[in-house]
């Protein structure tokens, strides 16, 4: 078999995933040349080129080698891999991303009088996600006909094709315009970095560990924030027993003031107002709350 030098990327074309998606690679370093409206980006810096496609054919994409990685939802390569079974070389997600967030739920008509999933049984439910459905009715117990669409699941009730349905829940917009009521979670999902269970054994094995490194840095420091301030030497027990949680902070001497300490922490989360102000009361000031841009541990 003819072996590429370049990693291929597949992502979604256009839709939720694909500006976040672009963004996350533009931190790791990678920007690609050409304009959006082709299939193929050519990357600029390192040897790695993108695919746009339709989300759904991602993870076959990824099975058939035809790319490396792809960045898709959980549900979409959950699903296929339900649904290829042992045919297909088995996936793996290497990362999962953090944007994108939404769930697979089960939602009835409004004058269904959904208890638990036993209600479910002898019923219709539409779903673009059969296998995942399947897979829940059957731990379930439940003996229920999937009625598989390719889109617009959530008026298959009122067209009285379906009874139920098994779809994507986001903001739950689209259950609420269509009369619907969330009563089972099939499934969190979010964006995910999907590529095989076994990375190729040359450059681009090289390549993906790289990008895999510069991903943990990147997603690591996106909440994160650097705290700095000065206290004294009397206050720096008090403030440092308020600092949120990170590792250990770097105390650093304030030139001309012996008795003054620069104190220089990693926070994990936000810092916010109100602990800042309490942290001030204990005795720091001159604070400072950076946003934190690589990480390279
Ligand atoms: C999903 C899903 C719902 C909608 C839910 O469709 O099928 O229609 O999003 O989002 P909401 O809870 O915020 O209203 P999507 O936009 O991904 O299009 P697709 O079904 O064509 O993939
Ligand atoms: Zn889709």
């Amino acid at each position: 078999m003819k072996t590429r030098d370049r990693l291929r990327i597949a992502m979604q074309k256009s839709g939720r995933l694909t500006e976040p998606a672009l963004e996350l690679l533009n931190r790791c370093g990678l920007t690609f040349r050409q304009s959006r409206d082709k299939l193929f980006c050519f990357g600029d810096g390192e040897p790695v080129d993108l695919l746009l496609v339709r989300d759904d054919d991602i993870p076959g994409l990824i099975a058939q080698g035809v790319c490396e990685l792809g960045i898709v939802g959980r549900n979409v390569m959950n699903e296929f891999q339900l649904a290829a079974g042992r045919d297909s070389a088995p996936l793996r997600e290497w990362r999962p991303l953090g944007f994108g967030r939404c769930r697979l739920s089960i939602a009835v008509p409004q004058e269904f009088d959904y208890r638990r999933p036993q209600d479910l049984a002898g019923q219709r439910i539409a779903t673009s996600y059969p296998g995942l459905l399947g897979e829940w009715l059957r731990t379930h117990g439940v003996d229920a006909t999937a009625v598989t669409l390719s889109g617009s699941v959530e008026i298959a009730p009122k067209l009285g094709t379906a009874d139920a349905i098994c779809d994507l829940v986001q903001s739950g917009g689209t259950l609420v315009a269509n009369q619907l009521r969330e009563t089972e979670v099939l499934l969190e999902s979010e964006a995910v970095l999907a590529g095989p269970v076994a990375l190729p054994a040359d450059e681009r094995g090289d390549m993906i560990d790289l990008l895999l490194k510069r991903l943990d840095g990147v997603i690591q420091v996106r909440e994160s924030r650097l705290l700095l301030l000065q206290t004294s030497r009397a206050t720096l027990e008090a403030v440092t027993r308020l600092l949120p949680g990170g590792p250990q902070p770097t105390l650093l001497p304030v030139l001309g003031q012996p008795d003054q300490l620069m104190l220089q922490a990693l926070c994990a989360g936000e810092v916010s107002w109100r602990q800042l102000e309490e942290i001030k009361k204990a005795g720091a000031r001159e604070m400072f709350v950076l946003p934190v841009e690589k990480m390279l541990a």
